[in-house]
């Protein structure tokens, strides 16, 4: 199943401190990073005296869910969003897996399926052309004010942990954002009042964090990293070497990275492995209860949520199980559900995701000329 061979935090606090080392900006304040994922986001923060430390959420955790919820004045952020208000209470006014919508247009196919998905207004920009949510009958958001409120949170989180204002921000995006998704990222910034220092591609910021703590030799190592989110699949083929160079008189020898190759998939993450099984659950309830439902469990929004949410716990137990009981008490029309799934039928359902996990590496090394 899916499996995670990184962590997300370090290579970010390693780009911070690429920064701070390659004076792209003064060192008297403080600065923060911010990875900020389909699912989840991630902030880093460097300040003069504590060289590199994670923003911790208001949970106490090292990531907070890419979930916003808005509620009149009220904005609610991960945890709060997900558990508190929204989730499967009002799921009209909750915005999640904004990222891939990040400078697209209205008909774009991601913007399509999106619409599909999640339970939405989505409406189109008249001028831009570009998706924009009608929240209720006077509020209309844009994606990039959406994901500039989610900015501004983990600007506060940087704060809270720095013990003081912070402005300066680097992010890492992925490799194949074009102008106009780097563009939206740039504008959700400016309107969380930050000023970006730099937008940082994820393989390097991957390669940093495993640069940091290492030592190479003038002979080249090549490493594989694979990075499968809940959106996005990027695979990176990268040297690390260390290289000998003139400072004055004498030689010194520095560490040198180069990303050789990088392959990616930007629809293939464990996100479409959760909708794999709550289609599952979804039948296996209505087989349950043949005959006994007044409406269909994929019709009720409520439902659909409940189920997606028990779907990524389900997926997760079975990544380390080879099978396990999902349940869920009053799922529809206050009827329980309880079932047991194996790991072999996830694997079944998903299939054709499994073989596509190959895609990435394989561009990487025909690019590179290489072979495993
Ligand atoms: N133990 C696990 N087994 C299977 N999938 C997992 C596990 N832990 C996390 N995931 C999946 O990884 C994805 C989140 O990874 P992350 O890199 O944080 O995503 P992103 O940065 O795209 O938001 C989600 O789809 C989540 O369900
Ligand atoms: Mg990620």
């Amino acid at each position: 199943m899916v499996k995670h061979y990184h962590s997300r935090l370090l290579p970010l606090l390693a780009c911070l401190l690429a920064v701070l080392l390659y004076g792209a900006t003064t060192a008297s304040a403080a600065v923060m990073s911010i990875d900020y994922g389909t699912e989840w986001f991630k902030v880093g923060l460097i300040k003069p005296g504590v060289p590199l430390d994670v923003a911790l959420n208001r949970d106490s955790k090292r990531k907070t869910q890419s979930v916003i919820t808005i509620r009149g004045e009220e904005r609610f952020y991960g945890s709060d969003a997900v558990n508190l208000v929204s989730g499967t209470r009002y799921p009209q006014n909750t915005y999640y897996n904004l990222k891939n919508l990040l400078g697209r247009l209205y008909d774009d196919k991601h913007c399509q399926e999106y619409r599909h998905r999640f339970v939405n207004n989505m409406i189109k920009d008249s001028v831009r052309g570009t998706a924009v949510f009608q929240h209720n009958e006077t509020a209309f958001f844009t994606v990039e004010e959406l994901i500039g409120f989610q900015f501004a949170h983990a600007k506060e989180q940087a704060e809270a942990t720095a013990q003081e204002l912070v402005k300066d921000v680097v992010i890492t995006i992925p490799p194949y954002f074009n102008q106009f998704e780097r563009q939206a990222v740039l504008d959700a910034a400016e309107l969380a009042g930050l000023k970006v220092l730099s937008l940082m591609h994820d393989e390097t910021a991957v390669a940093l964090n495993y640069a940091m703590n290492r030592k190479f030799t003038t002979e080249p190592l090549n490493h594989i990293f694979f990075d499968m989110g809940a959106g996005s699949t990027v695979a990176s083929l990268v040297s690390f070497s260390n290289v000998v160079v003139k400072e004055g008189k004498r030689n010194k020898t520095v560490p040198q990275i180069e990303v050789l190759a990088v392959g990616y998939d930007r629809t293939l993450g464990g996100y479409e492995f959760d909708l794999r099984l709550q289609n599952y659950l979804g039948k296996a309830f209505e087989a349950q209860k043949k005959g006994q439902l007044k409406q269909s469990v994929f019709e009720s929004d409520k439902a659909m949520a409940k189920l997606l949410k028990e779907a990524s716990r389900v997926k997760q137990i079975l990544s380390a199980n080879q099978d396990t009981t999902s349940s869920i008490e009053g799922l529809h029309e206050e009827l329980d559900f309880k079932t047991k799934v194996t790991r072999a039928e996830l694997e079944n359902l998903s299939q054709d995701l499994l073989d596509r996990i190959r895609g990435p590496i394989d561009t990487v090394l025909s690019t590179a000329n290489k072979k495993v």
